[in-house]
């Protein structure tokens, strides 16, 4: 979603936007611009569709010498994806880049409209450029017009501005959304997070919201509404080479086969002989808690879900789930005694984000569960365990997943510990589960050619209900999700012993049910309920270690010995389908339409 970044310095600043905004492809984008002020000249080009088109554009552009500039790819929010509404947003002087939404964008635009000022496009974010140079006018200083700009601005935004009236200077503020600034000597670079400056800065500032100033000869000017803040930079990582696809056609595809080793490095340090620590949590940092309240989004709430069966089973503590856009409006008791968990593999999520912030304002203690250190959710947090799958760049999240499900059911059964809630036996069980996760979740030729021969009878029909019970619910729920978001076709999870409510009456060889059936967890209840739908002509394809005879399709897992093994197995295998049903259907896996890796927007 919206990704930002800006450069000031010597270098060839053509190629530093356009990489650095090819970085934050995975975000998802319609549309890409760029602006670039050299010796007081103003350049800019705008592309519709994938980078490519904008690279295409700026073949003949280069620039040479110390300048500013600006880049932008955008995922449309107000506004069809054209170029017009794409950034950056031109004034009479200066260019703006935004990611966000400004709220009280319409109020501004009559404002401005009433004062003669004509809007190119169908934008929020072109407000912004305008209200400044509508100050400028006036101000003491181009610093002093970016100031009073910011203070009009509602919502959440992190914006760059560019401008003939200083051109050896970017200005920059952050509300709610996300932005860094890297440096490296006297050159200053922008990005919305850290892989487009990584090899290039070696140090890093994360703004913090209510943060703004301008950068120029190699400074950094901060202050928020209090006065000038001091900068604290820190080390930049550089570990890009996890970023690329290393022979594999896809991302998607790439992140599916990781989930083996990257489970091994969530465990690591973690997950010891008698139990599991999180040497990240300040001691005693569960004191006094007697519930769990999780919120997340998407793929971060399916995992949540899983957590609540864990975490009740487990460590007998109740536990609730919450779809933070939902929450956010539902005026909802936030009592004390209970730990907020947010989940999110971004920490950039909107929704989640904004419902910490809530929980934090009512008193309550929040913990994080985050893939990327540093994030808007993770620094809002007081306690985080970090995920530790590495980058994620194909937008239908997998290995994410799959290392949120292992933190979750970790943290069940660390809190398991402290509550003496289940008997040193059952623990060394857990734990025993847990080391062999990495093995279940190994993908072999042989299933994945399975997987890519069965696909071709699943690219039509009327809708696939993938079905569950207990942990293999909110599995269901994401094997669905995953199918629909690559493959466009509708996809449903349910919960099995629900069928016979209502979408039974969908039954027919048209409909396909893709069966959950562990044989660890309630085997001969999910049997029935697929009974059911296979006596309606349903289509019945069964994942399971027992050959089921009414299935059409049937792909074995191993016999496992503990239900989160089978998860593991059962969620690779769904993953897999739906890889190879939009490979079929020449989707584009990596980024599917409407798309956006990073929703930081509500
Ligand atoms: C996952 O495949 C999705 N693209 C999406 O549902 C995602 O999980 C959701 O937007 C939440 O994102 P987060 O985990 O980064 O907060």
């Amino acid at each position: 979603m919206c990704g930002i970044v800006g450069y000031i310095g010597a270098k060839e600043k053509k190629e530093i936007l356009l990489d650095g905004l090819q970085e934050l492809e995975y975000r998802g984008y319609d549309s890409a611009g760029i602006a670039v002020i050299e010796a007081e000249h103003l350049n800019h080009f705008k592309a519709v569709g994938k980078l490519s088109n904008l690279r295409e554009k700026t073949k003949e552009f280069h620039t040479d010498g110390f300048g500013v500039s600006i880049g932008h790819t955008r995922w449309a929010t107000h506004g069809k994806p054209t170029e017009l509404n794409a950034h950056p947003h031109l004034g009479q002087y200066s260019y703006v880049v935004h990611n966000g939404i400004i709220e009280n964008y319409s109020e501004l635009k009559k404002e401005l409209q009433a004062n003669g000022v004509a809007f190119l496009s169908q934008t929020d974010t072109e407000t912004i450029v305008h209200l400044f140079e509508r100050y400028n006018a006036v101000a003491a200083s181009p610093f002093d017009a970016f100031k009073q700009t910011i203070e009009r601005l509602h919502g959440a935004y992190a914006t760059l501005l560019i401008t003939e009236a200083a051109p050896e200077t970017i200005f920059f503020a952050k509300n709610g959304s996300p932005m860094l600034i890297g440096l490296d000597g006297s050159d200053i670079y922008f990005a919305s997070s850290d892989t487009p400056i990584i090899g290039k800065a070696k140090e890093v500032y994360y703004l913090e919201d209510g943060e703004f100033g301008y950068a120029k000869e190699g400074k950094i000017h901060l202050f928020d509404r209090n006065g000038v803040r001091q900068i604290v930079t820190r080390a930049l990582a550089s570990d890009k080479a996890m970023a690329q696809k290393e022979g594999y056609r896809f991302f998607m595809e790439k992140e599916i086969y990781e989930q083996s080793s990257v489970m091994s490095d969530t465990m690591i340090g973690r997950v010891k002989e008698d139990g599991v620590v999180f040497e990240e949590l300040d001691e005693g940092f569960f004191d006094g808690i007697e519930q769990i309240k999780i919120c997340a989004c998407g793929t971060s709430y399916h995992s949540g879900l899983t957590a609540s069966y864990l975490l009740e089973r487990l460590a007998k503590i109740p536990c609730s789930v919450e779809i933070a856009s939902e929450f956010r409006y539902k005026e909802p008791l936030l009592l004390p005694n209970t730990l907020f968990v947010t989940i999110s593999q971004s920490g950039e999520t909107a929704d989640t984000l904004e419902a910490l912030k809530m929980a934090k304002k009512a008193g309550l203690k929040s913990l994080s569960i985050c893939n990327v250190d540093n994030s808007s959710i993770v620094r809002e947090s007081d306690g985080v365990i970090l995920t530790r799958a590495g980058i994620e760049k194909g937008v239908a999240s997998t290995k994410a997943f799959a290392t949120q499900a292992m933190v979750l059911w970790m943290l069940s059964l660390h809190l398991a510990k402290l509550r003496s809630a289940l008997s040193p036996q059952r623990v060394a069980e857990e734990i025993s589960a847990m080391l062999h996760t990495p093995k279940a979740l190994i993908v072999s030729d042989e299933l994945h050619g399975r997987l890519h021969r069965l696909s071709k009878r699943y690219l039509h029909g009327h809708g696939f209900f993938f079905i569950g019970r207990d942990i293999f619910f909110p599995l269901a729920l994401e094997g669905a999700l995953k199918l629909k978001e690559i493959s466009y076709l509708h996809a449903e999870g349910y919960p099995a012993g629900e069928m016979k409510h209502g979408p039974i009456a969908l039954a027919d060889s048209e409909l396909f049910t893709i069966a959950l059936m562990p044989k660890t967890l309630h085997y001969e209840k999910i049997k029935s309920n697929v009974e059911e739908l296979s006596a309606r002509d349903s289509t019945i394809l069964a994942i399971s270690p027992e050959p089921f005879d009414l299935a059409d399709d049937f792909i074995q897992t191993l016999s496992a010995a503990h239900p989160m093994l089978e998860f593991f197995e059962m969620m690779v295998v769904t993953q897999l389908l739906a890889l190879e049903i939009s490979v079929r259907l020449g989707n584009d896996v990596d980024m599917p339409r409407n798309l956006a890796k990073s929703v930081t927007v509500e």
